[in-house]
């Protein structure tokens, strides 16, 4: 990373007066684990120059951006970006002290906001990096700093939020910023969406297609058809049948035994290269093969004749070798050239080495 260095707080403090100088502004960005490096790089490509100091390796990072906050706002939602999960902006930030120091400034940091706050619902959100020496306690915290929103006559919530509070606590220092929930990219703290996991879940890979259908705003149950390649154990076929739809699910490994009678489901225990649909029989495709993209790509490809125009296609990318962008770009040429149209690549809170597209069949 030719620009990250390990934060040092003079020569950060000197940095954030050159941002303001030039009308630039800071954020917090946070990536999938060890995906940080890709995350700089969709900013270097949005902004340009950029310096960044890294906060939780190979995740979290500080940046300053040669841009105002409606600027960055507007260019992240022109051009979302794959793999920068959730940013939070850098309104003001502290030497962390003994944990009650801090918690006196949040307060009139919230105070001083009382105009954008007050009448307004607001989320706390606050991270700490592992081992961040303070002794600011979160839950403790955030209880506090609900309470002094109520003080500005702002309701504290979890969810559906006016504004968003993001705070920070790492090497050394503590960072503050007040943020539209959707200028943040993901309205969960850090971007880091969590379902519950239910009773007799067959596997996680399911908690993958949920977040899918939030992120993408997708109505699942909206659909009638679905086509599921490479549907074992059946996570993603079971939230399927559970939507609605019927479902063919295709894999030549076995399908859950719970799944097997639904009488929606239509299980091809095959490999997806020896089964044969009608013409437009699907208004829905998803795979999830986790196998070399290529491959992927041509299995789905010989399939697509059988969705029908306007029809939908989630598909995981595994990003096996180490030119992820590149992949990434050539599996979405091929798929454009099958009429499969891109209508957002993202790296979900949930896909480990992957990727997940959303496109639509014209
Ligand atoms: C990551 S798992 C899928 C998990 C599934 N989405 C879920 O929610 O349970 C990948 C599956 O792809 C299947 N698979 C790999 N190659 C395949 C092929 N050529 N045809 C059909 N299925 C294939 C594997 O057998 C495996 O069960």
């Amino acid at each position: 990373m030719k620009t990250e260095r390990q934060p040092n707080e003079r020569q950060w403090e000197s940095n954030i007066n050159d941002a303001e100088e030039n009308g630039g502004t800071r954020w917090i960005a946070t990536a999938n684990h060890s995906f940080a490096p890709y995350a700089q790089e969709e900013f270097r490509r949005l902004f340009g120059q950029i310096k960044s100091v890294q906060l939780i390796p190979g995740e979290t990072f500080l940046i300053e951006l040669p841009a105002s906050a409606e600027e960055v706002g507007a260019r992240l939602k022109a051009e979302p970006p794959i793999f920068v999960r959730h940013i939070q902006p850098v309104d003001r930030f502290w030497k962390l002290e003994d944990g009650v120091e801090e918690l006196k400034a949040l307060r009139s940091f919230i105070a001083a906001n009382e105009q954008r706050l007050s009448g307004k619902r607001a989320a706390v959100q606050i991270r700490r990096t592992e081992g961040t020496a303070t002794s600011l306690a979160v839950a403790e915290a955030k209880a506090e700093l609900e309470e002094a929103l109520r003080a500005v006559s702002s309701e504290p919530v979890l969810r559906d939020a006016d504004w968003v509070l993001s705070v920070f606590a790492a090497t050394g220092m503590l960072y503050a910023g007040i943020s539209r929930p959707e200028d943040n990219i993901s309205d969960w703290s850090g971007g880091a969406i969590r379902f519950k996991r239910e009773e007799g879940q067959i596997s996680r890979a399911k908690f993958k297609l949920l977040e899918a259908e939030r992120v993408f705003g997708l109505d699942l149950a909206s659909c009638r058809e679905g086509l599921d390649i490479g549907a074992a154990p059946g996570g993603w076929t079971s939230l399927l049948l559970e939507r609605g739809l019927r479902v063919t699910a295709v894999d030549p490994a076995e399908l859950h035994p719970s799944l097997i009678r639904h009488r929606n489901l239509t299980y091809l225990r095959k490999n997806a290269s020896k089964v044969r649909f009608r013409p437009d029989q699907f208004d829905l495709l998803v795979c999830d093969m986790s196998w070399s993209p290529m491959q992927m790509v041509k299995l789905v490809s010989e399939l697509l004749y059988s969705l029908r125009q306007g029809g939908i296609a989630i598909v995981t990318v595994k990003l096996m070798h180490k030119k992820p962008m590149q992949t990434i770009r050539e599996v979405i040429v091929r798929f454009g050239e099958q009429r499969l149209q891109l209508q957002q690549a993202k790296q979900l809170f949930h896909n480990r080495d992957e990727i997940t597209l959303y496109m639509i069949k014209y």
